[in-house]
């Protein structure tokens, strides 16, 4: 602690005294409902932080306050109390228990907090009921898939009602489709539900998409505090900036390279635009996006279209598309290098749709896919 007062850095003090400084300087405040993302890359603290808050991990020095209580401070017989009621925590490895039915592990929290069979049965099918999985209640985590398991995981989290969810990596260890498929039950079940979540990632793109507020943490310390807007809009420092860096280091990326054919809702309009519309509206509530691109059967851009637009064009009974494109929305030259590309998505933070110089369109770009094509380069070449 005297060597971190005199501002040693932590490799020195790791070489002088064997000792990993794990977490330092992470000051913040955690609203009520809202899902809290730490993100950095691999060793940054995360793990110790998240750990810290229900003290797997105890702190040398600090506080750490839950509904007012300190959690450093706290004695034993509370520390248990807070962890039963209080906070719940979902694994990245998912942390099931092999010999319990997926009943049994849902309800498990409550068992130790001596709530009677029944009411915690009722209780365990009522979550499993909200992550899809009632149908399974009495069969072993073995029997389910991966991503099957980690819906128990969270369901035996969401049992307990706890006032604070902690979610280490918790999506992690998915395949990329299953992953994205719990951050929308996650997303799902927070419009309803509004839980207080502090959830850790190393993924720019999860921290993005699920995160209200997201926290950057470097070194053992938290470097940025903000709304994605904001991070990305104002970088704090030099290693936030450095996600930006890319743009240096590869000037010889263009727009084309990140375009994403699959990010973004694609459709072609026929004889019946009205029917063709509500059918995209009903598509991207779904997927929970507001735009899409229209691309007629020649593979040309037509224009870009959000839930909006097309239903008061639906209003209008002639040429019901042409009223629905979007006309502050322009398409992306495939050609640009991302320097301008981040001033397109800067003064319209939406997805743009990239196109060739037939107009022929290749893919998306949205700020998330952009970063993300950033910190790849930026960790390439910091190897
Ligand atoms: N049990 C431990 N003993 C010693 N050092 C550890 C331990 N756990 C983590 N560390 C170190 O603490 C730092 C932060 O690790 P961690 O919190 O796991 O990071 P993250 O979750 O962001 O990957 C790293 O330098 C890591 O090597
Ligand atoms: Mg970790």
């Amino acid at each position: 602690m005297q060597m971190l007062k005199r501002g040693l850095g932590k490799d020195e003090i790791f070489q002088q005294t064997g000792m990993v400084v794990g977490v330092k300087d992470a000051n913040f405040h955690v609203n009520e409902g809202e899902i809290f993302v730490l993100m950095g890359l691999s060793g940054s603290g995360k793990s110790t932080l998240i750990r810290l808050l229900n003290r797997l991990v105890d702190p040398t020095h600090g506080q750490i306050l839950v509904g007012g209580n300190d959690v450093a401070t706290m004695s034993k017989q509370a520390l248990i109390e807070l962890r039963r009621k209080d906070l719940a925590m979902v694994f990245q490895s998912f942390a099931l228990l092999p010999h319990l039915s997926v009943l049994r592990n849902t309800a498990f929290g409550l068992e130790v907090a001596g709530v009677d069979r029944k009411t915690r049965e009722i209780r365990a099918m009522e979550v499993l009921d909200q992550v899809g999985l009632k149908a399974f209640a009495q069969r072993m985590p073995a029997e389910l898939s991966g991503g099957m398991q980690q819906r128990v995981g969270l369901a035996r989290a969401l049992a307990v009602d706890p006032s604070l969810m902690l979610m280490d990596e918790a999506f992690s260890a998915l395949d990329p489709l299953k992953r994205t498929e719990m951050q929308e039950l996650l997303l799902k079940l927070q419009a309803e539900q509004q839980r207080t979540i502090v959830f850790v990632s190393h993924d720019l793109d999860e921290a993005f998409h699920i995160g209200n507020r997201i926290a950057i943490m470097e070194g053992g310390r938290i470097v940025q505090i903000g709304t994605p807007d904001e991070i990305l809009r104002n970088p704090s420092d030099e290693y936030v900036r450095a996600f930006f860096k890319g743009v240096d280091v590869n000037k010889y990326l263009v727009a084309r390279d990140v375009a994403s054919a699959n990010e973004t809702l694609v459709f072609q309009v026929g004889a019946d635009p009205k029917a063709d519309m509500r059918k995209a509206i009903a598509q991207l509530r779904e997927s929970q996006r507001h735009y899409a691109f229209v691309v007629g059967a020649d593979g040309r851009l037509q224009g870009t279209v959000s839930i909006d637009s097309m239903y008061r064009a639906m209003e209008t009974e002639t040429n019901p598309m042409a009223t629905a494109f979007l006309s502050h929305i322009a398409s992306v030259p495939d050609s640009i290098v991302l320097r301008e590309l981040i001033g397109h998505l800067v003064r319209n933070p939406v997805p743009l749709p990239v196109v060739d110089a037939d107009n022929r369109y290749l893919g998306a770009v949205t700020q998330t896919i952009l970063l993300k094509k950033l910190v790849e380069e930026v960790e390439a070449s910091h190897e």
